[in-house]
């Protein structure tokens, strides 16, 4: 895939933009946040494994497979919010997937949704996908609504879907057409 460049994607409450290694701090307490480490299979990170991330991140803008958004305040650019993210863009398929992880004060505001709308509405635009999955755990229910506030359909459940802490995981797969997306306009 072509390299993506970072699209202009805003709202009266929150913006997108790219991860900064100033944001370090930040993006490490979303990452070792009690809520999240329960609901990801991540390895132990230190400050030096997320600058090494950030620049990871940005690789595979370049070369188009995934963006990775900071989540920030509209009126603050430096108040990191969390994180939104398409993924799996390399298969030519039409398809890609999105995750998301807020700080712990930056949740119940209404913040994941609206950057989960503003990433949708800008995949099936500017980039011309047809569909986004989104995939959680069953046991992860403030994920689910955030998925379901955003406009996607639970579709089943995958079986075993995952290698999770040592052992397997299931999980539910959302999916989001562009017509989905507009009829759960705000
Ligand atoms: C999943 C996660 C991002 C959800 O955070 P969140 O704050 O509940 O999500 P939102 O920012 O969309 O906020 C929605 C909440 O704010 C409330 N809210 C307040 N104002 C709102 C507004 N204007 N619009 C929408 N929701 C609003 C909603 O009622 C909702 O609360 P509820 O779910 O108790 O009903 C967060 O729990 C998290 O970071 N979890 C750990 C990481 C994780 O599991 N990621 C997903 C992996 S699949």
């Amino acid at each position: 895939m072509p390299t993506l460049e970072f699209p202009e994607l805003a709202d009266d409450v929150i913006r997108l933009r790219a991860w900064r290694d100033a944001d370090a701090d930040d993006q490490l307490a979303g990452l070792t946040d009690p809520l999240f480490v329960r609901h990801s299979d991540v390895p132990p990170l230190d400050r030096d494994k997320i600058i090494r991330r950030i620049a990871g991140l940005d690789r595979l803008r370049e070369d188009g497979s995934a963006i990775y958004f900071a989540i920030v305040a509209a009126n603050d650019d430096t108040e990191v919010l969390g994180e939104v993210s398409l993924s799996d863009l390399d298969g030519g398929t039409g398809r890609g997937s999105v995750g998301y992880w807020l700080l712990s004060a930056a949740r119940g505001r209404g913040a994941a949704t609206r950057a989960v709308r503003l990433l949708a509405g800008w995949a099936f635009t500017a980039l011309g996908l047809a569909r986004l999955e989104l995939t959680c755990g069953p046991d992860n229910p403030g994920s689910q609504r955030v998925a379901l506030r955003s406009g996607f359909r639970q579709e089943g459940l995958l079986r075993s879907h995952q290698p999770f802490k040592g052992g397997r995981r299931d999980s539910l797969i959302f999916g989001l057409l562009p017509a989905d997306l507009a009829a759960t306009a705000p």
